[in-house]
């Protein structure tokens, strides 16, 4: 691992799952390269790969939404950040309603923003996704779920390596 990857791994990020629907076709993936980047108007940005399922259906729906998790929901992660939603019918175990722009809201998180995309540019082997909220609520009593805070703490440049609570490893 090299130092520079070492350093930003030191950055502590929320993690959500960002949900877009196209259609009858939705899906949704792990994110935690998440910031709000304007107060007025709210606008936040997600770094999306563009080899995403969900990338594909928020370029044509042109909306997304961040659900943010609490830190007891950790196994959604599995769900919904190791596999493509080409594959697999991630919303068959998570209940959700449709947001103001049409995309899934999932019913238990902690909180979630419905926004549509304002503009997107691409930055190295992702997509800069800023879109303007629409919506946005707390759902549930809770703490984020963090990089640093979980299990998730690693991210290698392609997915994930998992690390152990706590392991001094972050
Ligand atoms: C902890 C964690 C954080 C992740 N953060 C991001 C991220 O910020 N941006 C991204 O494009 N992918 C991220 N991923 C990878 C996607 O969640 C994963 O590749 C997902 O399976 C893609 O699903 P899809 O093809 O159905 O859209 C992350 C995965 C994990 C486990």
């Amino acid at each position: 691992m090299n130092v520079v990857q070492t350093v930003l791994w030191k950055l502590i990020n929320p993690i959500a799952i960002v949900t877009a629907r196209c259609a009858d076709n939705m899906s949704g993936f792990v994110a935690s390269w998440i910031t709000q980047v304007s107060f007025v108007p709210p606008l936040i940005m997600v770094a999306v790969n563009p080899l995403h399922y969900t990338y594909e259906l928020i370029v044509k729906s042109n909306a997304f939404a961040v659900n943010i998790l609490r830190t007891d929901q950790a196994e959604l992660v599995d769900v919904f950040g190791k596999s493509s939603g080409r594959k697999v019918a991630k919303f068959a175990s998570a209940a959700y309603d449709l947001g103001s722009t049409g995309s899934p809201i999932l019913k238990d998180c902690l909180a979630f923003v419905d926004c549509n995309v304002m503009w997107t540019r691409e930055a190295g082997d992702h997509v800069l996704v800023v879109g303007s909220v629409a919506n946005a609520a707390i759902t549930s009593d809770g703490e984020t779920l963090q990089e640093a805070r979980s299990m998730y703490t690693q991210r290698a440049s392609i997915g994930t390596r998992h690390r152990g609570i706590n392991n001094g490893e972050a």
